[in-house]
C-alpha cells in the first residue's frame, strides 16, 4: 500500500490518488481507480508520462545516460559479458554461475535448427521481399510450426518457446538474407558461439570454408548485447498488449517485429545509413542539417534523437568504440560514411538547434556503419535489432504474462467526432 497521495480536484469533487515510490526512476501516479471515482480519463497520446506497468527487467535514466539490466550498468556488460549470458540475466533475472550459463548455452545452441519444412514457406516469397516482411512473417508462423510450446498457461511450454525464439531468430534472419540473394541457406553449427553461428550462416557458401574471425564475432556479439532491451519502448509495448489478450508467444513477438520496422523506431540504422550515403560528402552536411531545422520540413536526422535520452544514449557511446574496433580491423578506418556520421555529429552536438532540443546521436547512429563495414546490407540491419531484441521481447513477455493481476490492455479516447444522429436515405443526401 501507498503512504504518499495527490489530492485531485474536478468540479466539486476531491479525488486520493496514491503515489507508489519505485526503487529507481521518477514516482508514479496511481490512476487505476480515477475514472471510477471521477468519471474522467486521462490524456497521454504517445504516452510520454505514463507507466503501462511495473517491471524488474530494465532501468533508463534520460537524464543521466544511464542504462541498466537488472541493476547492471549496460557498459559493463557490454565489456565484461557477452550476449547469452544477458540473455540468462534477461530472463532469469541473476547473472548465472557457470554451471547455469553452460546448461543455458547448451539448451539454447539445441534449439538453432527449425522445422525442415519452415523451407518451403521461405519459398512463398519473392527474392526482394525485404528481409523484416519475412521476418514477420515466418516468426508469426512458427505458432503452426511449434503447436507443443503455444500454451501460455503451462510455465514449461513458455520456457520453451522463449528458448526457441532466441535460438531461432538468428536462423531466421539468416534465412531470410540467404534468401533475398539467391544463396542457399546454411544450417546452424553447434561448435560456433552464438555471434559466430550467426554470422557463418548468412556469409558462409557451399563451395568454399568460412572462417568467422574472432574479432568481427565479438563485435557481433557486443551489437546484440547493446540492443537486447531498452524497457517499455514501442515495439516491447506492443508484445506487451499483444500478449495481454493471450495470443501465443510466436504471434507476439512477430508483431513485436512488425513495430520495431518503422523507421521513428528500429528502422532507424538502415535509414541512418541510406541518410549517411545520400549527404555523402562532409560537405553537404550543413544542407542536412538545415533541412533537419526547418519546421516546414518535416526531414529528421535519422540515428538522433530519443523519447527518453536527454543527454547521451550509453549504448551510441559504446557502439562508436566498436565501430572504430572494426573499421580498423577491416582496414577500412578512413571509411567515408564513417568520417560522414563523425562530422555530422560533431556539427550537430555544436548546433544550437539540437542542443536546445537535447537530440544526440543513439543507439543506430553508428550500428549501420559497423554492419555494413561487416558485409551486410542495410535491408539486414532491422533484422538483426530484431534478433537481439527478441531476449528483451520475450523477457518482458514472461514478466507480462505471469503477473496474477494481469488484464487485457485496453486504452481509452479523447472522442471528437459526431455524437449521435440518425441515419439519412439516400435519396435525401
Ligand atoms: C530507437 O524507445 C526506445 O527505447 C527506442 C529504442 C530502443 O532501443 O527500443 O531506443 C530504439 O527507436 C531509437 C530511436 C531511433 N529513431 C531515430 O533515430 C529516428 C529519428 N529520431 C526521431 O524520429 C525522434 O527523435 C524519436 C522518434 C526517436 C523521438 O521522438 P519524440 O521523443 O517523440 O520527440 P518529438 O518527435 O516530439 O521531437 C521533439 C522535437 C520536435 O521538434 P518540435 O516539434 O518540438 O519543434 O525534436 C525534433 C522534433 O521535430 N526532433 C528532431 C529529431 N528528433 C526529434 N529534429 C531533427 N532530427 C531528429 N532526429
Amino acid at each position: 500500500m501507498s503512504d504518499k497521495f495527490a489530492r485531485l480536484i474536478i468540479g466539486d469533487k476531491e479525488i486520493e490518488l496514491p503515489i507508489h515510490t519505485p526503487t529507481a526512476g521518477p514516482d508514479v501516479l496511481d490512476i487505476t481507480k480515477l475514472y471510477a471515482q471521477g468519471d474522467v480519463f486521462t490524456y497521454d497520446p504517445g504516452f510520454t508520462s505514463t507507466a503501462a506497468c511495473d517491471s524488474t527487467i530494465t532501468f533508463i535514466d534520460g537524464e543521466k545516460g544511464e542504462l541498466l539490466h537488472r541493476g547492471y550498468p549496460i557498459d559493463q556488460l557490454a565489456e565484461k559479458s557477452h550476449f547469452l549470458e544477458v540473455c540468462y540475466l534477461l530472463l532469469y533475472g541473476e547473472l548465472p554461475s557457470a554451471t547455469e550459463l553452460e546448461d543455458f548455452e547448451a539448451r539454447v545452441t539445441n534449439h538453432t535448427m527449425v522445422h525442415e519444412q519452415m523451407h518451403n514457406f521461405f519459398r512463398g516469397f519473392r527474392r526482394d521481399a525485404h528481409p523484416m516482411a519475412t521476418l514477420v512473417g515466418v516468426v508469426g508462423a512458427m505458432s503452426a510450426f511449434y503447436h507443443d510450446s503455444t500454451d501460455i498457461n503451462d510455465e514449461w511450454q513458455r520456457e520453451v518457446a522463449a528458448i526457441r525464439l532466441i535460438a531461432k531468430l538468428p536462423t531466421i534472419a539468416a534465412m531470410a538474407f540467404k534468401y533475398s540473394i539467391g544463396q542457399p541457406f546454411v544450417y546452424p553449427r553447434n561448435d560456433l558461439d552464438y555471434a559466430a553461428n550467426f554470422l557463418h550462416m548468412c556469409f558462409s557458401v557451399p563451395a568454399e570454408k568460412y572462417e568467422v574471425d574472432p574479432i568481427l564475432a565479438r563485435a557481433m556479439d557486443r551489437i546484440f548485447t547493446l540492443h537486447a532491451d531498452h524497457e517499455q519502448n514501442a515495439s516491447t509495448s506492443t508484445v506487451r498488449l499483444a500478449s495481454s489478450s493471450g495470443a501465443n508467444p510466436f504471434a507476439c513477438i512477430a508483431a513485436g517485429i512488425a513495430c520495431l520496422w518503422g523507421p521513428a523506431h528500429g528502422g532507424a540504422n538502415q535509414a541512418c545509413l541510406e541518410m549517411l550515403k545520400e549527404i555523402g560528402t562532409v560537405d553537404r552536411i550543413p544542407e542536412f542539417i538545415a533541412r533537419a531545422k526547418d519546421k516546414n520540413d518535416s526531414y529528421r536526422l535519422m540515428g538522433f534523437g530519443h523519447r527518453v535520452y536527454k543527454n547521451f544514449d550509453p549504448r551510441a557511446t559504446v557502439m562508436k568504440q566498436s565501430a572504430d574496433e572494426v573499421l580498423e580491423l577491416l582496414g577500412v578506418e578512413d571509411n567515408p560514411l564513417l568520417q560522414v556520421a563523425m562530422e555530422l555529429e560533431k556539427q550537430a552536438l555544436a548546433d544550437p538547434y539540437f542542443a536546445e532540443k537535447k537530440l544526440f546521436p543513439n543507439v543506430d547512429f553508428y550500428s549501420g556503419i559497423i554492419l555494413e563495414a561487416m558485409g551486410f546490407p542495410t535491408s539486414m540491419f532491422t533484422p538483426i535489432f530484431a534478433l537481439a531484441r527478441t531476449v528483451g521481447w520475450i523477457s518482458q513477455w514472461k514478466e507480462q504474462i505471469s503477473d496474477p493481476n494481469l488484464k487485457i490492455g485496453r486504452p481509452r479516447q479523447l472522442y471528437k467526432g459526431e455524437t449521435s444522429r440518425d441515419y439519412v436515405d439516400i435519396e435525401k443526401r
